[in-house]
């Protein structure tokens, strides 16, 4: 089969004529249709994350239909059309993973791939209303925002909700699911256009985070949040302590502008807010996000579509972090 191969930190994927993996009695070969990039994999290719191991095959996400069961699987059969949950051996404990936990695309070979083998319970079939290109932008970064939004934050329904960052992938989740919750959805952004196209899509109003006080402009507009969600940390982040509104809850499952070194203890205590780390979700978790997207026939925003023979490209846009959405790859 083709696959693109990372063979190890800062090399490009290549296309590779690999051997089609083998099931055990309890997997499944899902024949992809469709894969998508997150941050992670940019990352692994940088080398800033734990665990490398190489050669790999990278991609936490994929769409495609069955195309081998092996001897005791039972719930999906051959032809099926199908998703793929990246978030593998959460364990029984729905307020952390265990030690078994593991995502898909490292150490296990992942989606940007002909074939992919999974776990038969990790297989769920595709929403109808979703096309492979649209089913494969959502397991990682659906469920993750999905985590974040709805078990962490919580986020109700006429709550003020702030999503930073919104050209991200799980950030543009996070709003979609604040929305469907019923909630007031602002966003910030560094492109005004992303923001524009976020009001379009049911934001009621986003801020630039690069003007200076946009927290001062943003708590005068809105009263301020009762929930924010935020990937990107830094020293930005403690803007968002300003905007919460007293006894807001601020979740956070990434760090893409680095760590947080200006914290001021008083306002956080004195506010009564409550700030939590969230890292992917369950099992469980991904099939209420598969019902949410369900109910609501919830669409994702692709931003870019490449072939498998240009999945490096596809990586280095990723880096260049001009996206809005998905960055989704046909097989
Ligand atoms: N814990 C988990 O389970 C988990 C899961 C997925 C991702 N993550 C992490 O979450 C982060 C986002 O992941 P992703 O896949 O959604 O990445 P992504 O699509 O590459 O997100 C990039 C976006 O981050 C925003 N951003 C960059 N600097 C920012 C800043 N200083 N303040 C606010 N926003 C900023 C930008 O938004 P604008 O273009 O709108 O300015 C940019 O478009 C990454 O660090 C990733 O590793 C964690």
């Amino acid at each position: 089969m083709k696959a693109a191969v990372l063979k190890g930190v800062h090399q490009p994927v290549v296309l590779e004529e690999v051997n089609k993996p083998e099931i055990s009695s309890d997997e499944v070969l899902v024949a992809v249709k469709n894969s998508a990039l997150n941050h992670r994999d940019v990352w692994i290719q940088k080398g800033q994350y734990a665990g490398l191991k190489f050669p790999i095959i990278l991609g936490s996400d994929g769409a495609g239909i069955v195309y081998e069961i092996g001897n005791e699987v039972k719930n999906v059969s051959v032809g099926q059309e199908v998703i793929i949950c990246p978030s593998w051996y959460w364990g029984d404990n729905p307020k952390v993973q265990a030690k078994t936990y593991k995502i898909l695309g490292l150490p296990d070979n992942g989606t940007f791939a002909e074939f992919v083998k999974v776990p038969a319970e990790f297989v769920y079939t595709k929403p109808k209303h979703l096309s492979f290109a649209q089913a494969a932008a959502y397991p990682l970064a659906g469920l993750t925002a999905y985590r974040a939004t709805i078990t962490r934050a919580n986020v109700q329904k006429d709550e003020n909700v702030l999503v930073t960052g919104i050209g991200g992938g799980v950030a543009f989740f996070a709003m979609q699911f604040a929305i469907a919750q019923g909630a007031n959805v602002y966003v910030t952004s560094s492109d005004e256009q992303k923001i524009q196209k976020a009001i379009e899509l049911g934001a009621k109003g986003g801020f630039n985070y690069k003007q200076g006080d946009w927290d001062k402009i943003a708590t005068q507009q809105t009263g301020g949040f009762d929930a924010i969600i935020d990937g990107a940390a830094g020293d930005g982040f403690i803007k968002l302590i300003e905007v919460a509104k007293p006894a807001g809850r601020i979740v956070f499952y990434g760090g893409t502008a680095g760590n947080i070194n200006n914290i001021l203890p008083a306002k956080v205590f004195w506010k009564q807010l409550t700030i939590m780390g969230s890292t992917m979700g369950s099992t469980t978790e991904f099939e209420a996000m598969l019902a949410m997207i369900e109910k609501h026939a919830l669409i994702p925003l692709i931003s870019h579509e490449f072939e498998l023979n240009d999945i490096q490209k596809a990586f280095e846009t990723m880096d260049k972090g001009n996206q809005f959405g998905k960055i989704v790859v046909r097989i």
